[in-house]
């Protein structure tokens, strides 16, 4: 073959397919930007936070999290959009490698959550406790439990005699709160046709019997009316886990597929 067909050879055909090129490099430039955007949510989160409670409560500060998990993101993104824009087999290759660590990591804990659930419950119980504990101290805490409470319709972690772990609601008798004894109003069933939500109405709760309590709040623990949550949106948690999944799978996949066609096309022109 002389110079000249060997150039123009080279100039029609390429190894390199331009669909799964530019397909990694939009891909990649999409979730470029959503990791900026949870940066800044990170950003915004830590400097709002004037308390330090939700930090103590969660051992690592979830803005912290946020931010970590948006520049590790932003790098990783970053590698496979230029990697696959400049055709470099080295950024895709760090694209590639990273991916593929982030996500077995991801599929470890995953599979380790599921087999040693009661530890699992066990973690989750210490953090509901430090929230419960810390429901007057910060907004965000009480905020997260009451929204916790209405939605899984459930009072404390095993159930609603749990709020004695706080100062307020601690229902021995030496307690001079005026709220002994009481659940916060989050854990009261709604009384259809009340327009104005009754704050009190859960006053004096945790001395009444199971099946008293029952009229006036949700007597099932969040503990296990998460499990029974879990239980009947198997549907729904197998969704997230594989729309969590399959982005990560298809990077990996067509960043390997890349670099297998840009080697080609190197050993080709040589
Ligand atoms: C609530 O849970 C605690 C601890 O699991 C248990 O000792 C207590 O008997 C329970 N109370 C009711 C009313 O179910
Ligand atoms: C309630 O307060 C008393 C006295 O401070 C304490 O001994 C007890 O452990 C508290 N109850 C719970 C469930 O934490």
């Amino acid at each position: 073959m002389d110079r000249k067909q060997n150039l123009y050879r080279n100039e029609t055909f390429s190894f390199v397919n331009p669909w799964i090129r530019y397909f990694l490099f939009f891909f990649s430039f999409l979730f470029w930007a959503f990791s900026l955007l949870i940066v800044a949510i990170g950003v915004y989160a830590k400097v709002q936070k004037a308390t330090d409670t939700v930090r103590d409560t969660f051992l690592i500060d979830p803005a912290v999290i946020l931010i970590v998990v948006g520049v590790v993101m932003f790098f990783i993104t970053f590698c496979g959009c230029i990697g696959a824009l400049r055709e470099n087999i080295h950024l895709l290759k760090t694209f590639s490698f990273t991916l593929t660590f982030v996500f077995l990591t991801q599929l470890a804990i995953s599979i380790m959550g599921f087999f040693y659930s009661d530890q699992t419950r066990g973690a989750l119980g210490k953090f509901v406790k430090k929230a419960i504990v810390h429901y007057r101290d910060d907004l965000d805490l009480q905020n997260l439990m009451d929204y916790i409470q209405k939605e899984f319709k459930c009072c404390g972690w095993n159930n609603y005699t749990d709020w004695s772990w706080n100062l307020y609601f601690n229902c021995t008798h030496e307690n001079p709160s005026k709220e002994r004894c009481a659940v916060p109003y989050s854990c009261c069933t709604p009384v259809p046709g009340e327009t104005v939500v009754n704050t009190m109405c859960g006053f004096g709760v945790q001395t009444q019997k199971y099946l008293e309590a029952n009229k006036l709040i949700f007597p099932v623990g969040c503990a296990d009316k998460a499990v029974l949550w879990i239980e009947s949106h198997l549907l729904l948690v197998g969704a997230l886990a594989l729309g969590l999944a399959l982005p990560q799978i298809a990077g990996i996949v067509l960043s390997q597929i890349l670099i297998s066609q840009i080697q080609d096309e190197i050993t080709s022109v040589l």
